[in-house]
């Protein structure tokens, strides 16, 4: 057996052997992709491909923690059942030895290409190359190696290639470094996908590493979207470990000339990060994030116990609207809707019971204060004279709360929540903001309660049997 077939072989079995822990854990997700096994984080290669969607992730099957990344991977017709395929790539090459670390994916002549980095560290001393795999049938991919080294001036931190292609010409956007400890995105082009020109830098500025860019059009506007390191707090902002945000600009199609307005945060939770979009078959731009952050607190996961930890967000459509980007989940997730536990109007004070896998929205009336309560102690309280929005969940050590706060624009209109298990995702006026976390609430607690005036309504959300 060579080298990548006994990894593969080992994950699968990893996979297997942990299938009926993951069954028995009350936080392991209904509807969202979570880790079979071990550790996942970034989503990898997203694309619908001949009418099927591919997504990818990092996965480390054999550990509970950072290691030599494989791609897994699942796929799904409708965004809302996922089929789980067997991983793409296991890091079982020299150049990619401690890792088949992140990238994207592009679809050519009837063939689908993956991109992304080799990763190697040696004592101190780290490589990275970035590489190609291809196959034919979207299961079994062949690896064709190294086809781009670090350019002169930067250091290995210089990965996460995605690749699209526009006028004949493939692009590449790179996450990168300087010598000097600098963050950017470099980007590259190429007629060949084998040879690749530097254009140079696409925009930097602050930060030390900048980790998965992805740049794309979305209505006539050029969106640059990326994770930096290395920014310190302002105030509410930047608060988490690392952060992930854009930019909204012109490119000017050929060169690295794109202007470009302020950096603005994607999402206002503790758990989002290295988004990755694609567009759909119907031309929709849709993202797909990290719900996990490295903050030092992943040995406190609950999930431990059943030898897992992390998952991703529902896919959630993109579009812009007064120079911001606005997240919707997609339409499809509405299939999910069961039974309707409220549909009424609130006045002053409501308390209910919900389950764990809930769908609610929830319209304040008009410049009104309220506090949404979860499960006693997950809490969005929204402070009209400040005009803020703060959500709020125990820590992880179970040392009291910890909280992040957004500014809105106006009032809130609406609030709308998927809720699965061990995981929040909150999308208020319409995918203006939204708040995306990981919770551990005890799980028999049911509660919910309202402070405020407002129309509550609730979906039980689950699967259709045999699903
Ligand atoms: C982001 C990241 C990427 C890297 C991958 C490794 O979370 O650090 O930059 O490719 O994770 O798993």
């Amino acid at each position: 057996m060579n080298r990548e077939h006994e990894l593969l072989t080992a994950a699968i079995e990893k996979a297997n052997e942990n299938k009926s822990n993951i069954k028995k854990d009350p936080y392991y997700p209904l509807y969202h992709v979570a880790s079979p096994v071990g550790l996942i984080n970034d989503p990898n290669g997203w694309i619908q491909w001949k009418g099927t969607y591919h997504l990818f992730f990092q996965w480390n099957p054999f550990e509970n923690s950072h290691g030599a990344k494989f791609w897994g991977h699942v796929t799904s017709t409708d965004l809302v059942h996922w089929k789980e395929e067997s991983p793409a790539l296991a890091p079982s090459e020299s150049y990619e030895k401690d890792g088949c670390y992140s990238g994207s994916a592009i679809a050519i002549d009837d063939k689908l290409y993956l991109f992304y980095t080799g990763n190697v560290k040696n004592d101190d001393q780290r490589e990275s190359y970035q590489c190609i795999a291809v196959s034919q049938d979207g299961h079994q991919f062949r690896k064709l190696g190294n086809v781009l080294d670090v350019p002169e001036g930067y250091t290995a931190h210089f990965r996460d290639p995605k690749v699209w292609k526009e006028n004949d010409v493939y692009y590449m956007v790179m996450g990168a470094q300087t010598l000097e400890e600098k963050g950017c995105v470099l980007l590259f082009q190429s007629k060949n996908l084998h040879q690749w020109e530097n254009l140079g830098v696409l925009a930097d500025g602050f930060g030390y590493m900048w980790e998965c860019p992805d740049f794309f059009s979305l209505q006539g506007k050029d969106v640059l979207l990326f994770s930096p390191q290395g920014m310190e707090p302002e105030g509410i902002h930047y608060q988490n470990t690392f952060q992930s945000g854009y930019f909204i600009g012109e490119w000017k199609e050929g060169t690295n000339r794109y202007t470009h307005n302020h950096f603005q945060e994607i999402d206002h939770g503790f758990d989002f990060y290295a988004p990755q979009t694609t567009e759909d078959e119907k031309g929709r731009r849709i993202l797909i994030a990290w719900m996990g952050m490295a903050d030092g607190f992943e040995h406190l996961h609950p999930t431990l116990d059943y030898n897992w930890i992390h998952q991703l967000t529902i896919p959630r459509e993109l579009s812009i609207r007064d120079n911001k980007l606005i997240q919707q989940p997609v339409e499809e997730l509405k299939q999910l809707r069961g039974n309707k536990l409220y549909d009424r109007t609130i006045k002053d004070r409501w308390n209910g019971e919900i389950s764990r896998t809930v769908e609610w929205i929830f319209k304040p009336n008009d410049e009104q204060e309220f506090t949404l309560e979860l499960y006693n102690g997950i809490q969005l309280v929204y402070n009209q004279r400040e005009k803020t929005l703060s959500f709020y969940r125990e820590r992880l050590d179970h040392k009291g709360h910890e909280v992040r706060t957004a500014l809105v624009e106006g009032n809130v209109s609406e609030v709308r929540a998927y809720v699965d298990r061990s995981s929040i995702e909150l999308f208020i006026n319409d995918g203006e903001l939204t708040f995306t976390s990981r919770i551990f609430p005890s799980i028999k607690n049911k509660e919910m309660q309202i402070h405020g005036d407002g129309h509550l309504t609730v979906w039980n959300l689950a699967k259709k049997v045999g699903e």
